[in-house]
């Protein structure tokens, strides 16, 4: 019988389990997002070291494991990411990068434009959006919902940042944003795809941002482009045209690079609400539950038990800062640190029967940062955790209820199986609804 997590107490003062073999790269392949959590739950261990693309790396999982990842004097970033990411998914000097003061300075930037307001107005333009892909929709035999609300998210997106995006761009750009997350994890022509992607994307972000600048295109402040366009720092870069004694704008790339961690994610939302509509399709009682739309609070539990149960980004990297020793193991400086996403989200000593959908799970559960991790953990402010988790939680809870009592359509026989191993992974048949209609 295979052990789990919860009966198997952690090892104490003991050796780091280890895998075996040179390198476990390709047993990440293939075990994809069960990759960690399996082998923990072999070891009975919340650590263990294995060897990933040949270099030395300890693999965590759990709420405990979380807190001690999380604690910036323990872990950095800097340099962690293998470059791969970097170079199609992150940008490069972006704020996933950043450590310390760098980091809060340019964290501040990305929080001061969740503010309510701002975060019910992107959601309002989603709704408009999704409002006049509905009536495309419905004069159509059948749809495939995970590229129309892709291209959905798209045109919200970019009107609620103030970037300008003519129609005849829209599936162009938000294919060019869906390649960069396909990319980290991809060989061959898509991880070049997602290269070439973010190339011409910090092209054209870049631009945008110069024309800002040089007053050429107006941007409202307050808004996501202005905010960033005029962004300083007081150790940042030098833009030689707009210096101040010590507070600087970010170079235009930078900005760019900025711009496109608002306009990639909301894009990437786009898996969400494609698993929301298929937990909808596999679980009527929740669908008849959120039918009315008159319970905002049926559908935050769902919404969250989306989040939780599906998976989306697998882990999250950092490397030790100084030598500590956690849980009887040794976490040496400069060593590459993995903390399992997916694992804590379905860990059965935090969840129980983690692998069912359950969003009953959420009533009256108390909100904590260390547990339900699918976009990081802690605090939004000091740590890593996403800054656009509210965004990703409205804009699914929005579509939910669109779905569930808004429209009516028919799920036609396809392959709805969704791969642990593909990462990022999606329904196979990304979702078709056919005769939809209004209600
Ligand atoms: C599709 C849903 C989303 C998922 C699954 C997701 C997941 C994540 C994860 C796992 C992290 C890294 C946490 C860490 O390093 O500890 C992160 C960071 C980040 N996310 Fe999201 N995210 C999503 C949506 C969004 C949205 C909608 C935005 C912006 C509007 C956004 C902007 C960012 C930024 C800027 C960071 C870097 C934060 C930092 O380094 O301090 N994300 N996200």
């Amino acid at each position: 019988m295979r052990t789990t997590l919860r009966d198997t107490p952690p090892l104490r003062d003991t050796p780091v389990p280890r895998t075996r073999g040179l390198d476990s790269t390709l047993a990440l392949v293939r075990d994809g997002y069960d990759f960690i959590s399996d082998r923990c739950r072999r070891y009975g261990s919340e650590v263990f070291e294995t060897r990933l693309l040949f270099e030395r790396t300890l693999c965590l999982v759990g709420a405990e494991a979380a807190k001690v990842f999380y604690d910036p004097d323990r872990f950095e970033r800097a340099g962690a990411a293998p470059a791969r990411l970097p170079k199609t998914l992150f940008g490069q000097g972006g704020v996933q990068g950043l450590d310390d003061a760098a980091h809060r300075s340019r964290k501040r930037m990305f929080m001061s434009i969740m503010t309510p307001e701002s975060i019910r107005d992107l959601v309002d333009i989603f709704e408009q959006e999704w409002q006049a892909a509905l009536d495309r929709w419905k004069r159509v035999q059948s749809i495939v919902l995970y590229e129309e609300v892709s291209w959905v998210l798209c045109r919200a997106v970019c009107r609620w940042a103030g970037v300008p995006l003519a129609a005849y761009d829209v599936r162009r750009r938000t294919a060019d944003l869906q390649a960069l997350i396909a990319a980290p994890a991809a060989v061959g022509p898509a991880y070049w795809r997602g290269r070439r992607a973010r190339r011409d994307c910090e092209r054209w972000l870049a631009e945008i941002v110069r024309q800002v600048r040089r007053g050429e295109l107006t941007a409202p402040v307050g808004g996501v482009l202005h905010t960033f366009a005029e962004h300083r720092e007081p150790d940042g870069h030098t833009f030689a045209e707009h210096r101040e004694p010590d507070r600087q704008l970010l170079p235009d790339r930078v900005a760019a690079v900025e711009l496109l961690n608002i306009l990639r994610p909301v894009v990437a939302v786009d898996r969400f609400i494609t698993f929301a509509a298929l937990a909808l399709h596999l679980h009527p009682r929740c669908r008849e539950q959120l039918s009315d739309g008159s319970d905002p609070e049926v559908a935050r539990r769902f919404t969250q038990e989306v989040r939780r149960f599906y998976p989306f980004f697998p882990a999250v990297v950092a490397r030790v800062r100084t030598d500590f020793d956690w849980n009887g193991v040794r976490f040496p400086q400069g060593r590459r640190v993995l903390l399992g996403l997916y694992g804590t989200d379905h860990d059965p000593r935090l969840w129980s029967d983690p692998d069912q959908f359950r969003p009953e799970r959420f009533v009256d559960r108390p909100e904590d940062p260390w547990t339900l991790i699918p976009q990081g953990g802690g605090d939004h402010h000091v740590n890593h955790r996403c800054p656009g988790e509210w965004i990703t939680i409205e804009l699914i809870q929005s579509a939910v209820t669109l779905l569930a009592s808004g429209m009516s359509y028919d799920v036609p026989d396809q392959d709805l199986r969704v791969s642990l191993r593909q990462m990022p992974t999606l329904p196979n048949s990304r979702l078709v609804l056919a005769n939809v209609s209004q209600r």
